[in-house]
């Protein structure tokens, strides 16, 4: 199964699937690793993982429907597209053309709190339980089938940094897990649901 990652800076939910295929938990290869940003870590931890990467500065792009054409150009062969801390919004087009096989991961139990902020917004409103979500993509934001999430306590002192650095640790978990299910082909979804077949 290849696999695609596409981010935007520092890249430790692409390292956690890294380590998971090294580890030999994850049997895909990750055939590339796109950014949108020039001398971002996570350029870094492709190369030094022997894996190909490449930038595809969206600076030098004047519409997104160029710049995903550049992306897709080394789609072609991929079987799962995996958005890693990628802060860019997709089209409705590249969406479509990868249903079912576009995955993302949030730093907050959906549907609470989607957005570019959600540790920020979950301390302002005050929940005592926050989280992360690895789900499908659809056109919205943050809205497709969720796969599995994983739940951390909101402790009355957190801050942004500390309580992002707990749910990290939980991401590292379940994105590596959801795409094991899914390379396992044990993923059907079925309208908004996601059923993991045993
Ligand atoms: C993660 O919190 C992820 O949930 C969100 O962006 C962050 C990316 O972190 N989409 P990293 O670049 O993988 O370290």
């Amino acid at each position: 199964m290849k696999l695609a990652i596409l981010c935007s800076g520092r890249g430790s939910d692409l390292q956690s699937i890294i380590d998971s295929i090294q580890r030999g938990e994850l049997q895909a290869e990750i055939e590339v690793v796109i950014t949108d940003k020039p001398n971002v870590q996570a350029l870094d931890r492709a190369a030094k993982a022997g894996i190909k990467n490449i930038c595809v500065d969206r600076k030098n792009f004047s519409s997104r429907e160029d710049f995903e054409k550049e992306i897709l150009k080394n789609l072609s062969e991929i079987d799962l597209v995996i958005l890693a801390g990628f802060m860019r919004i997709l089209s409705p087009e590249f969406v479509k053309k990868f249903s079912g096989r576009l995955m993302n991961i949030h730093p907050s139990l959906l549907p609470s709190f989607p957005g570019a902020h959600a540790h920020r917004d979950v301390l302002a409103y005050g929940v005592k339980v926050s989280g992360c979500t690895v789900h499908f993509v659809d056109e919205g934001t943050d809205s497709g089938p969720i796969i599995l999430q994983s739940a951390v306590e909101v402790l009355d002192d957190d801050t942004e940094e500390t309580l992002s650095a707990r749910v990290l640790e939980q991401e590292h978990k379940i994105y590596p897990q959801a795409i094991k299910l899914f390379v396992e082909g044990k993923l059907k979804i079925e309208g908004r649901k996601v059923k993991i077949l045993n």
